[in-house]
């Protein structure tokens, strides 16, 4: 199971010194990429209190020995407070993509593909499970700063939240509490750990260049200077024509030289024209899986948490979802969380906890969506929310479902962050 790293353990909020909190972000910006500011700054110092709880000398001795340079400090900072939320075929539209746009991009039936920012794996053995399926050759490298997330990635082994997404194959669509990637996918997947604002990246990559880069879900969290950085380098590592994913936030950063191209509704970058035709070798193209049913044990712990609610058993219903969060913090736990308080009358608490969870994630339609129709904050700040939600859905087919504890069609979303636009400012 993947939630966060450090953050997603730790308490909301911390005792540290705001100067310090400053410092660290500071420090992390500098060494990661990383954006802290008053969105986000709770997931920061919980992270740092967490951190510093096992270092000696506390938080400050950390931020301290990490300014200075200590490669552990460093490396026990970021690991803290990096986001690391993921799962299975997280925007599974992407993988349809991929299975559609792969053959193609095989020039001899190989496609070298990279997961950048992998977190826990499960983005990367997603992409190998949907590359198996079309190409002869694949081979996919999954990248990450936090080398404890890495350790989790090789192991393969997943439990049930990882696995609450839609578009499983049936390997991953069993009943036991625990699945582990089939063995003849480790032949063609590999970890390392990689910093995307080191200067260097060839220890890790040496010279290749990708058919194939993912990069989502993780630029959103940097001070956008450095993500246009990044961009930059990730197109040098594309072959001509080869293609990369990244989240729909991400693409007003993309340099000149990456073109971006709409297929089906899915917004990808490129260094020249995608050709969207249907491969010759269609026969090879397997046919999207039919949508599994979101996550075993835990879709169900959010189902019996609405179900109490909708039954009017608002005391039930809040015990469940602050299990949940309890052992899951994420956004839609935070967000089912939001909704029951919401319901019990505490308007206050259903946004600090609707904050944490776009703060998490940035790309939580639903969160912002939620935000932004939340008529106890000013007009300014629901307008900011119901921008977001509409650029995250802008392009996504109508019919296709966004998730959250109550999922929407797309078409919903933009009718209501539409409508409430209006009204907002
Ligand atoms: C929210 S997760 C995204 C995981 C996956 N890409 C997905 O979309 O499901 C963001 C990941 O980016 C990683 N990350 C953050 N800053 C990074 C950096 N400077 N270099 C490499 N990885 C970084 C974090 O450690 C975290 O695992």
């Amino acid at each position: 199971m993947r939630r966060t790293h450090g953050a997603a353990t730790a308490k909301h909020g911390s005792d540290l010194d705001r100067a310090l909190v400053d410092r660290a972000a500071r420090l992390v910006a500098g060494l990661a990429g990383l954006r802290f500011d008053d969105s986000n700054r709770d997931v920061l110092a919980a992270g740092l209190a967490r951190a510093g709880r096992g270092f000696a000398g506390g938080a400050a001795a950390l931020v301290a020995a990490a300014a200075d340079g200590d490669e552990r400090a460093r490396e026990t900072l970021c690991g803290a407070i990096t986001v690391g939320e993921t799962y299975f075929f997280r925007h599974p539209e992407h993988f349809e993509l991929i299975r559609r746009l792969a053959p193609k991009l095989a020039a001899d039936g190989s496609v070298r593909a990279w997961s950048a920012g992998c977190s826990t794996g499960e983005e990367t053995w997603s992409l190998a499970f949907a590359l198996r399926d079309v190409v002869a050759a694949p081979s996919v490298i999954g990248t990450d700063l936090n080398v404890a997330a890495l350790t989790t990635a090789r192991r393969g082994r997943y439990g049930r939240w990882s696995l609450r997404g839609t578009g499983l194959p049936a390997e991953l669509r069993v009943a036991a509490a625990n699945v582990e990637v089939p063995a003849p996918l480790r032949s063609i997947v590999r970890f390392a750990p990689l910093n995307l604002t080191s200067a260097d990246w060839s220890a890790t990559l040496g010279e290749a260049r990708f058919e194939l880069v993912l990069c989502r879900n993780v630029l959103v969290y940097f001070v956008p200077d450095a993500a246009r950085a990044v961009l930059r380098r990730l197109a040098d590592r594309l072959v001509d024509g080869g293609v990369l994913v990244v989240s729909a936030l991400d693409v007003e950063l993309a340099p000149p030289e990456l073109a971006s191209v709409v297929v089906d509704g899915v917004t990808v970058l490129t260094r020249r024209r995608v050709d969207t035709t249907p491969p010759r070798a269609a026969a090879r193209v397997a046919t999207t899986p039919s949508p599994a049913p979101a996550a075993g044990a835990s879709r169900h712990t959010v189902d019996s948490a609405r179900a109490a609610a909708d039954r009017g058993d608002l005391a039930a219903a809040l015990a469940a979802a602050e299990a949940l969060v309890a052992e899951t913090r994420a956004p839609e736990t935070l967000h089912l969380l939001a909704l029951v308080v919401g319901e019990l009358g505490r308007a206050a608490d259903a946004i600090r906890f609707l904050r944490e969870a776009v703060a998490l994630d940035p790309t939580y339609v639903l969160g912002h969506l939620g935000l932004g129709l939340a008529d106890t904050l000013d007009g300014d700040t629901r307008a900011l929310h119901l921008d977001r939600a509409l650029a995250l859905v802008d392009g996504v087919p109508d019919e296709r479902i966004i998730g959250g504890p109550d999922p929407l069609p797309a078409s919903w979303v933009k009718k209501l962050a539409s409508a409430a636009r209006q009204g907002a400012r």
